[in-house]
């Protein structure tokens, strides 16, 4: 259904994603991990062609067959509007603060699918009560700041489920939520997926967010693909340097942590676009790095030039 190759972004300061590759299949679910930085966002973004104004993107994104990647902006936005659809980390700023909830999600129901007023409002409570909203006819006169912040995300998700969507993109969907209500919301992404045959794109820089809803992962750092493979295996045997570091910075994965000991760390951070190496991404913080890791790109699944020998 997705297949993205060869995908690139630049900016002035360098290139954010280097020749992305990825393919996807209906109702299949798809991590995308890695520090913050690494290009999670701007690849989610590329995806629908909404990179930003300052952005150069190349290569090629096929949907169902058809090239995204500079497709008019009319093409993209009733895509957007229809097969597929993006929810953000931040609920409130997704919403207007201004309209009630049910004539939020009637909108788009009036607009793309021709439904009159009351039965776009019949179909927005039948969206609220599929994502567990409990009294959905009450809650469509509600306007968004009168609920918690776990509520609004579920009234972002029925907003973007109101077309059919083929694809769900989410980016950081529970970064903003407790533990618990963090927990319910991917529970609630991976069983809409599930019972809706609908594609998932989950990204997130939380591996146990990851791990709980997605089927395939993709590791990003610094603009690559480093890695990618089924979800269990990628994380019970990870083979690039810096999937094992952030695996290793992440011990609650496999047992209970010790809560009074400090979350161990890859040493460093993405480097800024304009100081990334031009060889492997990894190189300066990779603990295990070649004399020519830094000016030769390794290319592979795992992208490491340990696994070429
Ligand atoms: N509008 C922009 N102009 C210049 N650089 C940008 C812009 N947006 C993102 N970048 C750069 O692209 C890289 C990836 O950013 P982003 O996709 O937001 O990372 P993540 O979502 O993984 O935290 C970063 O180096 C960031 O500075
Ligand atoms: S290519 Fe070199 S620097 Fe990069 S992850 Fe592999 S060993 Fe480390
Ligand atoms: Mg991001």
């Amino acid at each position: 259904m997705l297949e993205v190759s060869g995908l690139s972004v630049a900016f002035k300061a360098g290139l954010a994603l280097r020749g992305a590759a990825l393919t996807l299949a209906k109702g299949e679910r798809l991590g995308i991990a890695g520090e913050s930085g690494s290009g999670k966002t701007l690849l989610g973004l590329s995806l629908l062609g909404m990179a930003p104004e300052a952005a150069h993107v190349t290569g090629s994104v096929q949907f169902d067959g058809q090239e995204l990647v500079g497709a008019p902006e009319t093409a993209l936005r009733s895509l957007r509007g229809q097969r597929i659809a993006m929810v953000f980390q931040e609920p409130l700023s997704a919403l207007n603060p201004l309209r009630r909830v049910g004539d939020l999600i009637a909108e788009p129901l009036r607009l793309h699918r021709g439904l009159s007023r009351a039965a776009a409002l019949d179909r927005a409570a039948a969206l609220l009560a599929e994502v567990g909203l409990p009294d959905p006819t009450a809650r469509l006169r509600q306007y968004p700041h009168e609920m918690s912040g776990g509520q609004r995300q579920r009234v972002t998700i029925a907003l973007a489920l109101a077309c059919d969507p083929d694809l769900l993109i989410a980016d950081e969907p529970t970064t903003a939520l407790d533990v618990q209500v963090a927990a319910h919301i991917l529970d609630l992404l991976r069983d809409l997926s599930t019972r809706r045959r609908m594609a998932l794109i989950l990204i997130s820089h939380d591996l146990r967010a990851i791990a709980r809803v997605t089927d395939r992962l993709a590791i990003l750092y610094g603009g690559d693909i480093v890695e990618q493979g089924p979800t269990a295996d990628v994380l019970a045997a990870p083979r690039h340097p810096y999937t094992q570091g952030l695996i290793a910075a992440r011990p609650v994965l496999s047992a209970s942590r010790d809560r009074r000991q400090p979350l161990p760390t890859i040493p460093g951070n993405v480097p800024a676009l304009a100081d990334l190496p031009p060889g492997c991404r990894f190189s300066g913080r990779c603990p295990v790095e070649l004399p020519h890791c830094h000016s030769t790109r390794p290319t592979g699944n795992p992208a490491c030039h340990r696994e070429a020998t």
